[in-house]
């Protein structure tokens, strides 16, 4: 009896492991750093869903992280096609950081990358208004005046003036920024449309952020809220983009595709250093 017990549980693993397996993921990394900073999280995708193959981005690291969020978009947007096109069941993506704001703009853009799942993993999605992270590159920044240097055509060769978003000099923002401004639909253009429907085939969108973040500024712009002219936040709900469903994120609410996950008690340098935040924020989503 044991024998055939042991062949049927056999047979029942290998219809098991042929009937599932977990799409492959694709990471991309945040500003000044490079792939070797988002190792832990492929390890432990790896190790927790085994069979999924992850590719873990590593264009754009250091000093070249700082060029157009354009640049890196239609660049690391190829080799996301090229990886989407080898897996038609649809691929998973996670981005952390400027990584998450990359990552969009690549799901807005290219009709050839099929995403299911895209996480955004503490992302400026609503812009950053907050220079403290910015003091290694730009020494002496502050908040109140970079809006001088971002707002300019030379500000805007760097990746942060892309997505910079002073509430007090919106005028400024919206004539110079050739970003964020885009792909929030906030300025229509040819590509609006594209934009959304692009946005509108994910399967999930989950957006993570938390008060203890330190860096996103303010922390709900990783959920698309941000602030209005005197700088008091405004939820996502409330905001523009998702009452006039700009891209599609009322769309992806009524329709149960938008998860909104806070975590408090994490530092913008540890949400992808903490173990526990891939096991319990990231996996349940992978599949
Ligand atoms: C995409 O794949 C093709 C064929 O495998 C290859 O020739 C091309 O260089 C790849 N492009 C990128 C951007 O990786
Ligand atoms: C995906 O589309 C872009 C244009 O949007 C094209 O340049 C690229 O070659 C395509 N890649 C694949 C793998 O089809
Ligand atoms: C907020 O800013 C607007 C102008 O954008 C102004 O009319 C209003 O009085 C301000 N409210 C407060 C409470 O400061
Ligand atoms: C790790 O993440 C958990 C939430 O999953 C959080 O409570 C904890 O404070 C984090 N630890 C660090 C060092 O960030």
């Amino acid at each position: 009896m044991s024998s055939m017990a042991n062949i049927s549980i056999f047979v029942l693993t290998l219809l098991f492991h042929q009937s599932f397996t977990y799409k492959p993921v694709v990471l991309i990394h945040g500003i000044m750093t490079g792939s070797g900073s988002m190792e832990m999280i492929k390890r432990r995708i790896e190790e927790k869903h085994p069979g999924t193959t992850v590719y873990n981005v590593n264009r754009f690291e250091s000093w070249s992280s700082l060029e157009t969020m354009w640049h890196q978009v239609l660049e690391i947007g190829l080799d996301v096609a090229n990886i989407s096109s080898k897996h038609p069941e649809g691929i998973n993506l996670i981005g952390y950081s400027q990584g998450g704001l990359l990552a969009r703009g690549i799901v807005e853009t290219f009709s050839n990358v099929s995403v299911s799942t895209f996480i955004s993993l503490s992302s400026p999605q609503a812009g950053q208004y907050g220079a403290g992270f910015l003091h290694v590159v730009f020494p002496g920044l502050v908040k109140e005046s970079a809006y001088e240097l971002f707002y300019s055509r030379v500000g805007q060769h760097t990746s942060v003036g892309n997505y910079w978003r002073d509430p007090y000099h919106q005028t400024l923002y919206e004539s110079y920024s050739v970003y964020l401004p885009y792909i929030n639909n906030h300025i229509m253009s040819a590509k609006s449309e594209d934009f959304k429907n692009n946005l509108l085939r994910l399967k999930r969108l989950v957006l993570i952020g938390g008060p203890d973040d330190q860096v996103i500024t303010p922390w709900q712009s990783s959920q698309f809220g941000y602030y209005d002219a005197n700088e008091t936040v405004v939820e996502m709900r409330n905001q523009e983009i998702y009452l006039s469903d700009k891209i599609g994120l009322r769309t992806l609410d009524k329709s149960k595709r938008l998860h909104i996950v806070t975590v408090p008690g994490v530092n913008h340098f540890s949400w992808h250093m903490n173990v526990s935040i891939v096991d319990d924020y990231l996996l349940p989503y992978l599949d």
